[in-house]
């Protein structure tokens, strides 16, 4: 196994190694880095035809599915702090947890607020990564019908950056600087080397991701502006996620068993970092406020007997079978992807042959 990232912010929680990010000063610089050096092959193709048609024929499908983030939204709609936009319980660990310490309504209800706005910060960072990860792949694709999907996501991914940070400005009044360890990851995957790993990173890890994320906020919201968000955005990510499975198919078909053995790693070395935070990153910020410790929440949340199964859920969405699919989660990680908590089967759950 390679060497795991964020060694330096790791710590022991009983068998579990997190990362966890307390110096304000580091995390402050962390942020500041604007300027990323990032690798770039640029390949011409003269190559106009189009090759792979179910690659065209979802670029056409691109088209046809544009939306317009200003004028198609009802913004009038509203969204407010006094409403239970999710469920109390059950969905976010803040009001969860609360609710369970006998906190009253209105603290719960605040503190779902609070969590919420953190995530949608964070999937808000994220969009803007995707965006600028696209961008690159039209460069560095080789073939035209990639260029053409790649410059299609683009102008997607622009779309969803307009329109969470609308949300998060017009009705939420709060904008969360991202994350440290976020950071680090999401410009891991920017800085990429080749166009194989920059597809992974982009089209199975990040995409694979925000699928499962979107998916859970569509399904609990009982919000109809945030519903219509989230609905619009997801069709696009499932587009994105089709172009994902197409390009890596084809991606791990041409590949040496050296590469295929270092994508491996790579997918594996990523996820287990976003792993390890554990929501950290949000307790620091926002457990002092409601009088909870954020490594004592994270040991209790580890010590539950149904954690593996709550912890997986993101994971078993659509990122780890998309892995299993590709052949990119063999015999080698696969029991690592489970000691983690980050895969997890049982009678319901199963991974694909
Ligand atoms: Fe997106
Ligand atoms: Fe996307």
């Amino acid at each position: 196994m390679p060497e795991k990232i964020l060694g330096e912010y790791r710590r022991h929680l009983g068998d579990f190694d997190v990362v966890d990010f307390v110096d304000e000063e580091k995390i402050n610089s962390l942020r500041g880095q604007l300027e990323v050096d990032v690798p770039l092959d640029l390949h011409w193709t003269w190559e106009y035809g189009s090759e792979v048609e179910e690659l065209r024929n979802l670029y056409e499908r691109g088209k046809k599915g544009q939306w317009n983030a200003e004028t198609d939204i009802d913004w009038d709609m509203p969204f407010s702090r006094d409403e239970w936009f999710m469920p109390k319980t059950g969905v976010m660990l803040l009001p969860s947890l609360l609710s369970q310490m006998g906190a009253d309504d209105d603290t719960c209800r605040e503190a779902a607020w609070d969590e919420f706005a953190h995530l949608l910060s964070q999937l808000l960072h994220g969009e803007q990564a995707a965006m600028q990860l696209c961008g690159q792949l039209t460069n560095a694709c080789p073939t035209m019908d990639a260029k053409f999907y790649a410059g299609s996501q683009v102008i997607d991914e622009v779309r969803h950056t307009e329109v969470i940070s609308k949300f998060l400005m017009r009705k939420m009044g709060t904008l969360h600087p991202i994350d440290p360890t976020l950071k680090v990851l999401l410009d891991m995957l920017l800085e990429a080397p080749t166009w194989k790993t920059k597809t992974l990173g982009m089209q199975t890890l990040f995409e694979g991701m925000a699928v499962g994320i979107f998916d859970q906020i569509a399904k609990t919201t009982s919000n109809p502006l945030l519903h219509d968000i989230i609905r619009r955005v997801q069709i696009d990510e499932s587009r994105h996620a089709a172009f994902g499975v197409l390009s890596m198919r084809q991606v791990v078909r041409e590949s040496e068993p050296e590469e295929l053995e270092e994508m491996e790693d790579f997918a594996f070395s990523i996820l287990e970092a976003l792993n390890a935070n554990q929501q950290l990153d949000m307790l620091r910020q926002f457990g002092p406020k409601y009088g909870l410790d954020p490594g004592s929440v994270v040991e209790m949340m580890l010590s539950l007997p149904e954690w593996p199964f709550i912890n997986s859920q993101v994971y078993m969405h659509t990122v780890i079978p998309n892995l299993k699919r590709l052949g990119l989660i063999t015999e080698r990680t696969e029991s690592e992807y489970r000691r983690i908590g980050v895969l997890y089967t049982d009678g319901k759950n199963a991974l694909p042959a």
